[in-house]
């Protein structure tokens, strides 16, 4: 039955509801083989599936585990989703703005696979940062301080965290489909009311190209719809890393100083772009009216403060953030003018630092990673400094190509 299935899928048949839910929960139940789901996980990569597949699957992967229900907590809850990328720290920044404003946020982030830590690593490079709140806790800190920002619960999609374990071994990461079915299935269970996507391309991204960003974007969006969730979403280019800071404790000073006002530019604009659609969901109001409301927060200190008062309820101290002081400058080697700088090999570099993680158990150095000194457009003479690596070891290379100078 299950060789028959996986048949199905290989010669690019839809596979029925009862089909997928006997492969998947028998995954989930032990019945059904490692390397048989491998199988079909590539089958799906190569041959895709249907609208009415994914959404049966997100449903599967939904039923597998706890759905929470914050409908006790008042106010429209908007979740937000980023696809990930080299320097993302946006949601360090997005969920203070947004409860300034008065929108309650429940922010479920994970752990990072791949060059630098997710959303929760970057903040246990905070002293005393707790990230395994219960849902009772969560209830608690997000009526009293207006947001919260946790780990996920281990009982929430188990099913997606089985199958995400084994599509990062089987080269099976990059379908659309299971990326969409990955990611809805874990906000719908959350309890959002409301979810913004911000869907990422270019070269430190999941995806390679727009297109495919906007496939992917759509096919969620309508998975959302399917639950009676609104959805918006904003593409986002990855080609470079975003800000100036990389790795994990590095990020959250990053996002320290976005949130202070001391920072512009492209992460800047990006942060008061989606805390924006946030807004606009939550308060039913127009995109142009929440950005104003977002940059006043900003200007006013109040994102700030609610950072401060988040950080705070989850037993961290702000004035104690993991940054290594050991700095190593990379200077430039030429004259000219910076075209590129490659997030991937920015990524690689944060990697081999210490600031990612290859396999889940492996440890994470929180007080590692990379600040760029020079954006692209800026002119250099050789010699100048393009970037400080903060290290605990000497084990790694700078690949001068990093830059493109000419
Ligand atoms: N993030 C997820 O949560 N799932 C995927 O499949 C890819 C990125």
């Amino acid at each position: 039955m299950i060789k028959e299935i996986i048949d199905k899928k290989r010669l690019g048949f839809c596979l029925s509801n009862e089909e997928l839910s006997s492969i998947f929960m028998g995954y989930m139940n032990g019945e059904v083989a490692d390397y048989q789901m491998s199988s079909l996980l590539m089958a799906i990569c190569i041959n895709g599936m249907s609208e009415e597949e994914v959404f049966h699957l997100t449903d599967i992967f939904i039923q597998s585990g706890d759905t929470l229900d914050f409908s006790h907590v008042p106010g429209v809850k908007v979740d937000k989703h980023s696809t990930g990328g080299i320097g993302d720290k946006t949601t360090l920044v997005i969920v203070p703005v947004v409860a300034s404003l008065g929108v309650p946020v429940i922010k479920m982030s994970g752990r990072g696979l791949g060059y630098t830590g997710g959303t929760i690593d970057k903040l246990e490079s905070i002293s005393g940062f707790r990230t395994n709140l219960t849902n009772e806790e969560v209830g608690e800190a997000v009526s009293k301080v207006g947001a919260v920002i946790t780990g996920q619960t281990a009982n929430l999609v188990p099913l997606d965290q089985m199958i995400y374990a084994l599509r990062d071994v089987t080269a099976t990461v990059s379908s659309i489909p299971l990326i969409a079915v990955s990611i809805m299935s874990k906000k719908i269970a959350a309890g959002a009311d409301k979810i913004l996507l911000d869907v990422k391309y270019g070269k430190g991204a999941l995806v390679a190209t727009y297109e495919e960003a906007e496939q992917l974007a759509i096919l969620m969006q309508k998975i959302g719809k399917q639950y009676h969730r609104e959805v918006r979403y904003v593409i986002s280019n990855m080609d470079h890393p975003l800000g100036n800071n990389i790795g994990n404790g590095l990020e959250v000073e990053e996002a320290v100083q976005t949130l202070r006002g001391e920072v512009n530019g492209h992460f800047y604009d990006l942060c008061v772009e989606l805390a924006s659609h946030m807004v606009s969901m939550a308060k039913d109001i127009s995109y142009d009216e929440a950005v104003l409301l977002v940059e006043e927060v900003i200007k006013s200190g109040k994102a700030y403060e609610k950072f401060r008062e988040i950080v705070i309820n989850q037993g961290g101290d702000l004035t104690s953030i993991q940054i290594s002081s050991n700095i190593y400058p990379v200077y430039s080697e030429q004259n000219g003018t910076i075209k590129d700088i490659d997030a991937l090999e920015i990524g690689k570099l944060s990697l081999s630092l210490g600031a990612g993680r290859c396999e889940k158990s492996d440890p994470i150095d929180y007080g590692v990673g990379v600040v760029l000194c020079k954006n692209i457009g800026d002119d250099v003479q050789k010699g100048d400094l393009l970037m400080r690596l903060y290290i605990h070891n000497d084990d790694f290379e700078v690949n001068q190509s990093t830059f493109e100078i000419n």
